[in-house]
């Protein structure tokens, strides 16, 4: 590796750590350098068709800028990843602009580090791969996502692009060879360095069918037909606004759509199923949930709603993958608005799919970072449902769990209901009691628990309390 290279990987930190846990995880992976080894040339050969998929922190996209590319496109699914990549070239600005120019002498240089040519694309789409020569891949744990992005490079990139996949061998199967040979009519391996391997793939088939994802199917399980039915009675003002859901989402089950890098593909999960079965002890939302200013004490007259805030309830799915959650909501709760929020591009894309094919109008979807950009303000939702996640790719990771508890209890209204369903092992309910509040184990067997939260705010426990 060229010392450029080095100096500007020296610079970046595993965002939003700063690298010194010793157990925590690296900016720059053996990985990252040995695709970054065997780019250089190809690199200098193409140095503007270059596309980078997967980057974890930033190493590849800078990397190659640092080599001499002169323009990068790149897709990261997660935007945790795309914020650790601009944090980094912010770090990395000024080194990697001294890189850029000593490594393309010959060629035009940005004058700012700001101009280098790195352009973001927040999905898998034919203007990602369109004219690319090389493809740098962190290869993704699941072989749906490769399926989706092998089939992307080799429709729309230029016939002579080399795709350049790497691993860590421990988490590497033959499989992965199989799905790029459907793709590609040759398939290599590099040799293994540092426990990391490249799978190099050339000379994209022609004879390829239409692209797999996103993949549909219909769901009848017992539990999705009893989720998604109202409930008898609720909804006071159901009837008297337009109808969330209508036609081909209820009766007979649900449509669910997915990407290849969305949770459990086009399947119940099994904790999702489990939190489902509890439906029936999920809260009736009804209009006009919200204390009026002027509050009234029959609660039979319709109070008259806050300026400015919305009549409907809120109903929220943290970290939706495929909508299965979401899709739920809209169809049991006709009347309520329904938001859903994930960290990956594939599952905001699936999320918005599944809605639309459930008839669920009355939505919104954001892509966002445990619910950090979810467009209510804080005390206005009225029911989160949360799957957590406890995996950071290959790693186990409750960290982003811990911010999702930490955002339901920021959003929820007072008497909001957190229902959540998580790996029984992980005991979860004092962490829940603390971002949100008393929390009962609703169900439980040895696999999975679900628990329900009632949000209950301080300053009303300190008004007791005193
Ligand atoms: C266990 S899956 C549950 C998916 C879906 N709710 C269901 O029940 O099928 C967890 C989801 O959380 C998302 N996720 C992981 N980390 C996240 C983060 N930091 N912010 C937002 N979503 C995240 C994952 O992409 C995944 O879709």
């Amino acid at each position: 590796m060229s010392p450029e290279v080095d100096a500007v990987l020296a610079r970046l930190v595993p965002h939003p750590e700063d690298g010194s846990r010793a157990d925590g995880p690296v900016a720059v992976d053996a990985t990252d350098r040995l695709l970054l080894d065997e780019a250089r040339a190809l690199i200098q050969e193409h140095p503007s068709d270059v596309v980078v998929i997967g980057d974890r922190f930033g190493a590849l996209t800078l990397g190659a800028l640092a080599s001499g590319a002169l323009r990068v496109r790149a897709h990261q699914d997660a935007i945790t990843a795309e914020a650790a990549l601009e944090a980094n070239t912010r770090h990395a600005g000024r080194t990697l602009w001294a890189a850029h120019a000593r490594a393309s002498a010959d060629a035009p240089v940005p004058r700012e580090p700001a101009g280098m040519g790195l352009t973001g694309h927040d999905r898998l789409e034919p203007a990602l791969f369109a004219g690319a020569r090389l493809v740098l891949l962190q290869l993704p744990t699941s072989l749906a996502e490769l399926t989706e992005i092998a089939e992307h490079v080799a429709r729309y990139a230029d016939p002579s692009v080399t795709l350049l996949a790497g691993g860590r061998v421990k988490h590497m199967t033959h499989a992965m060879n199989d799905v790029l040979g459907a793709s590609f009519a040759q398939v290599g391996a590099s040799l293994a360095r540092q426990k990391s391997r490249l799978l190099i793939a050339r000379e994209p088939r022609s004879d390829v069918g239409p692209l797999t994802y996103p993949v549909t199917s219909r769901l009848t399980d017992p539990e999705i037909l009893a989720a998604i039915t109202p409930p008898a009675g609720a909804g006071s003002g159901a009837a008297a606004v337009a109808p969330a859901a209508t036609g081909n989402g209820t009766p007979g089950g649900l449509t669910v759509v997915a990407h290849g890098a969305a949770f459990a593909g086009a399947t119940l999960d099994h904790g999702t199923r489990f939190l489902l079965a509890q439906a029936h002890r999920w809260p009736h939302l009804s209009d006009l949930q919200f204390t009026p200013v002027s509050s009234t004490s029959d609660t039979s007259e319709a109070p008259t709603p806050v300026p400015g805030m919305d009549v409907h309830p809120v109903a929220v799915d943290l970290g939706s993958g495929t909508g299965i959650l979401a899709t739920v909501l809209g169809l049991r709760y006709p009347n309520a608005h329904v938001l859903a929020s994930d960290r990956s591009a594939a599952a905001c894309a699936s999320t918005r799919a599944t809605l639309t094919a459930n008839g669920v109008r009355a939505a919104g979807v954001v892509r966002d970072d445990a619910g950090a950009l979810l467009p209510i303000p804080d005390g206005s939702a009225d029911l989160v449902l949360l799957n957590p996640p406890f995996h950071d790719r290959a790693a186990l990771s409750t960290d982003a769990a811990h911010r999702m508890f930490a955002t339901a209890g920021r959003i929820l209204r007072e008497g909001g209901e957190l229902w959540t369903v998580f790996n029984t092992p992980l005991h979860y309910r004092r962490a829940l009691e603390r971002a949100v509040g008393p929390t009962e184990h609703v169900a439980q067997d040895p696999r999975f628990t679900v628990t329900r939260s009632v949000r209950k705010l301080l300053t009303d426990m300190s008004v007791t309390g005193g």
